[in-house]
């Protein structure tokens, strides 16, 4: 596809709804929200389709994809067969941020499931996804609407700043919700498996399923995840991140960001709410630190629904060095750490 085409705004009325929907059965790519973050959506039984997402977004084909649907009837075509225990999360979490690792059948293309006898679905909790969804009246292929390696992106504008020009539209449907992508859950086996920690938290599986496991290449850099996309940097900004862990991590980002800033550094802060005011009563921005406020500890969805604008928001600063405050792995509060330490490569300092 042409890198230099327009790329079309659609809202979420009904007409564009339904020009929208035209493209993708055409074989385009539109960008689309949904209640984690927009996703970039193409015709998931068209290889020739699913193609364009991988040289819109930069992506290494051996990260597949996750199909969207937006009735339960939509899986038949897609997965041979569906264990017991997904079936209770697909009528406990459905729609919403879980995205369940199913057998697929061979109508499934290989370019979707980048040739694993396995494919992600979901349905997302998001009444314009689902619209375009059945109007369009096919699953659609759509991983976040990102270029490979930038934050996902919670909004319209976000989308446009990574693939202006490369994708045939882009529907605004306002800023996505959660703000960090869906749980994606392997219920292929025996025990099933987080592979990505996200909205859908490992708490309330345990609560539906019994035990449920974490990948262990979450929390082991070393080891290769078996949900392929896991394993690439991430959610990156362009300056380099920090995370300060411990009792004192105020007075030690304090310390770091005066030091970088004796050098010349344009510096970032990403705070929790609670302590944002202690940094701004230190710097000020004409100083040259950028203080922005992640979210509450005391909720730990807020700092989920911030996080990836806030790390675009320092790129716009031209921030170098960036120091984040760390969170609690309570709850959602998993899936935010998880994002925290792929933003900053894993660099963490003690206090
Ligand atoms: O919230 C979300 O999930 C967003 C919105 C747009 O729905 N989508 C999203 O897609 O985050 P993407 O492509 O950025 O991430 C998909 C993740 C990757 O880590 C990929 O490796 C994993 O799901 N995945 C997809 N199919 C898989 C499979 N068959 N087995 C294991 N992991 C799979
Ligand atoms: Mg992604």
């Amino acid at each position: 596809m042409p890198m230099n085409r327009e790329t079309h705004v659609f809202h979420t009325n009904r007409e564009d709804l339904e020009r929208a929907a035209q493209l993708l059965r055409e074989g385009q790519t539109v960008a689309f929200p949904t209640e984690t973050v927009y996703g970039l959506g193409a015709n998931a039984l068209n290889p020739e389709a699913v193609k364009k997402i991988y040289e819109a977004k930069g992506r290494p084909s051996d990260n597949p994809l996750i199909v969207h649907i937006a009735r339960l009837e939509d899986i038949s075509q897609l997965v041979t067969h569906i264990p017991e225990k997904a079936k209770l999360c697909m009528e406990r979490f459905w729609p919403g941020p879980l995205t369940l690792i199913l057998p697929c059948t061979d109508r499934v293309p290989s370019a979707v499931t980048a040739g694993l006898d396995t494919v992600g679905i979901r349905m997302p909790d998001h009444e314009t996804a689902l619209q375009l969804i059945a109007l369009a009246g096919i699953p659609l292929a759509a991983p976040s609407a990102n270029s490979s390696g930038r934050p996902s992106p919670t909004t319209a504008a976000h989308v446009l700043e990574d693939l202006s020009g490369r994708i045939a539209g882009v529907v605004d449907g306002g800023a996505a919700g959660v703000g960090v992508e869906s749980t994606v859950l392997d219920v292929t086996g025996d025990k099933p498996m987080i592979l990505r920690p996200g909205g859908i938290t490992r708490e309330m599986l345990q609560e539906l399923l019994g035990p449920v496991g974490i990948d262990p290449a979450l929390s082991d850099a070393g080891i290769a995840p078996k949900s392929p996309g896991v394993k690439y940097t991430h959610y990156a900004p362009k300056g380099t991140m920090f995370l300060i862990e411990g009792e004192h991590d105020v007075d030690k980002i304090v310390e770091l960001a005066r030091a970088a800033r004796h050098d010349g550094k344009k510096v970032g802060i990403l705070a929790a709410a609670e302590d944002a005011d202690a940094f701004r009563s230190v710097f000020s921005e004409e100083e040259g630190a950028v203080i922005l406020e992640a979210g509450s500890r005391h909720d730990l969805s807020t700092v989920a629904s911030r996080l990836y604008d806030a790390i675009r928001t320092f790129d716009h600063h031209g921030v170098e060095l960036i120091y984040a405050q760390t969170y609690s792995e309570e709850g959602v509060g998993l899936a935010v750490m998880n994002r925290l330490r792929k933003a900053a490569g894993h660099r963490v300092i003690f206090s």
